[in-house]
C-alpha cells in the first residue's frame, strides 16, 4: 500500500515536471515571429518627424505616415503575411517601446550603435548616414570650424546619437536637446541656437524648404555605427532572419534608394514639416 502510494506520488511528480519542462520549452521557442503571426499584426514604433524616412502628410485628405521606413515596414508585413500598424511617438520612446513589448519592432532611422546592440538585436543595416550641421545661411561663411561654435548653442533631437556627436565635436558649445527635429529648426531660424546637428538626408529636406538655412562645410566625427537598422527584441532569431531577408532583397533590388528618393520628393511637396 505504502509502496503504491509512493509510486503514485513519484508518477505525479514526473508528470508535473514534464509539464513544467514543456511549458518552459514552448514559451522559449515561441519566437516573436510566431506571436506576430498569431496576432495578425506587426506593430512598428516610429517617430514620424523625420522625412524622408517617416513623416506625416495628407493622402487623400487623410493625415498619413509615409516615408522610406514605412515602405520597409510594409515589405516586412507582406513577407510575414500580417497587417502593419504604426505606433507613433517621440524618438526617445521608440526603442523603449520595443523593450516593453508595446511595439514588435522599431523602424525609425535608428542607428545600430554598439551601445544599443547591448539591449536590442538589429537587422542588417539598410542606410548609411552621416551627421551634418545646419546653420543660418547668413552665418555660413563663419561656420568654418567646430571651434567657431565655442559658447554658441547647438540643438539636437532628444535620444538621438546626434546628442553625443554634437557634444564630441562642439566641446565648448552649449547643448540643447529637443523632442522633435522641427523644434530645433525653429530655434535655429529664430536665433535661439546657432546650429542643429541632423543626418544629411534629413538636413537636406529642411534646407530645401527653408531659404534662410544651409549646411555648414564641416566634417563631424562620429565614434559610433551610424547606419540605420531595424530594432528587434533581443533573442528573436526567427523574426530577425525574416527582417534580414526582406532588407537584403530590398537592397539588392535598389529599392531602398528609390524609397528614399520618392519620399524626399513627396516631403518637399507636402506643406508639413
Ligand atoms: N539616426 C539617429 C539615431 O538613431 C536619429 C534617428 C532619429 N529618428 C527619428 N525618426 N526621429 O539616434
Amino acid at each position: 500500500m505504502i509502496m503504491s502510494f509512493k509510486k503514485i506520488t513519484f508518477g505525479m511528480l514526473a508528470v508535473a515536471s514534464v509539464f513544467a519542462l514543456t511549458a518552459c520549452g514552448s514559451s522559449q521557442s515561441k519566437d516573436s515571429l510566431e506571436k506576430i503571426k498569431d496576432k495578425g499584426t506587426l506593430t512598428v514604433a516610429m517617430n514620424p518627424e523625420f522625412a524622408p524616412f517617416e513623416f506625416k502628410t495628407l493622402v487623400n485628405g487623410k493625415d498619413t505616415v509615409v516615408g522610406a521606413d514605412v515602405e520597409i515596414a510594409k515589405a516586412i508585413g507582406e513577407e510575414l503575411g500580417v497587417k502593419v500598424k504604426f505606433s507613433t511617438m517621440s524618438f526617445n520612446n521608440v526603442l523603449a517601446s520595443v523593450k516593453s513589448g508595446k511595439a514588435d519592432i522599431a523602424i525609425s532611422g535608428i542607428s545600430a550603435t554598439e551601445e544599443r546592440q547591448k539591449v536590442y538585436d538589429f537587422s542588417e543595416t539598410y542606410y548609411e548616414s552621416k551627421s551634418v550641421l545646419i546653420v543660418q545661411k547668413s552665418q555660413l561663411a563663419s561656420a568654418t570650424s567646430t571651434d567657431s561654435f565655442a559658447d554658441k548653442s547647438i540643438a539636437t533631437q532628444k535620444g538621438s546619437i546626434q546628442e553625443t556627436i554634437a557634444k564630441a565635436n562642439f566641446s565648448s558649445a552649449h547643448m540643447v536637446s529637443l523632442t522633435q527635429p522641427g523644434e530645433a529648426i525653429n530655434e535655429l531660424k529664430s536665433g535661439q541656437v546657432q546650429g542643429v546637428v541632423l543626418e544629411e538626408a534629413i538636413a537636406k529636406g529642411y534646407v530645401a524648404k527653408n531659404d534662410d538655412l544651409a549646411i555648414a562645410d564641416l566634417t563631424l566625427k562620429s565614434e559610433s555605427t551610424d547606419a540605420y537598422a531595424v530594432a528587434i527584441p533581443k533573442g528573436s532569431d526567427k523574426l530577425k532572419a525574416t527582417v534580414d531577408k526582406v532588407i537584403t532583397q530590398l537592397k539588392k533590388e535598389g529599392k531602398i534608394d528609390n524609397f528614399v528618393q520618392t519620399a524626399y520628393e513627396q516631403s518637399l511637396d507636402s506643406d508639413k514639416d
